[in-house]
């Protein structure tokens, strides 16, 4: 099994990011295509095929849940994951951690201090990967979404500085 992640290079592969975003969001968690365009959007691709996809904005909070009018601020050092999804057939079977400990190896590498992300609070296989790599809930914020209503669980980890390299190996 070959697996490589690679930038989605936009506007190219705007179409393919909507097109995978509804087959992964079946409740209608679409992002329209302006935002798409506001994040750098990653494939996970197994064989050549693209299994995954996940989006960040960089130095970014979230607190969309915190404000009327729905704005991010600008926080040097955040990570904000805006969308992790797998396709159907690719869900439960070991996918969902890899791509986690890449997002989070990728962070790391890039000099990121923590991450942020939120889902709906239904989602507890989401929230349970997360808790697992170490995220720690924030807040919960009710009647986030809508169709159907629920509240954002707003999850964050805070990395580690890299160690520097060992001069004995
Ligand atoms: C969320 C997602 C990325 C998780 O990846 P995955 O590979 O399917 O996740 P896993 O099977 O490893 O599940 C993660 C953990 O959640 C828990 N879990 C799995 N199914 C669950 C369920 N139905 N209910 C509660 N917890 C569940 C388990 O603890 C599991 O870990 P384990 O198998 O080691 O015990 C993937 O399922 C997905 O893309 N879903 C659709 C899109 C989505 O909801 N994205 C998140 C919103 S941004």
């Amino acid at each position: 099994m070959r697996t490589e992640f690679r930038q989605a290079v936009l506007p190219k592969e705007l179409r393919s990011l909507m097109a995978f975003d509804r087959k992964v969001f079946s409740e209608g968690d679409i992002f329209p295509p302006a935002y798409w365009k506001a994040c750098e959007s990653w494939w996970m691709l197994i064989d050549g095929v693209k299994a995954g996809c996940c989006a960040f904005q960089r130095d970014i909070d979230f607190q969309e849940d915190l404000h009327e009018d729905g704005w991010n601020p600008v926080r040097k050092g955040s990570l904000y994951i805006a969308t992790t999804g797998l396709l159907p057939q690719y869900q439960g079977r070991g996918f969902g951690p890899l791509m986690k400990a890449w997002q989070i190896a990728w962070a790391r590498y890039h000099g990121f201090s923590r991450i942020i992300t939120n889902t709906r609070r239904r989602n507890k296989r989401m929230i349970e990967l997360n808790t697992k790599f170490g995220f720690r809930i924030l807040r919960t914020t009710p009647r986030y979404y809508a169709e159907p209503a629920d509240a954002t669980v707003v999850m964050e980890i805070t990395l580690r500085k890299p160690s520097g390299l060992h001069k004995n190996k």
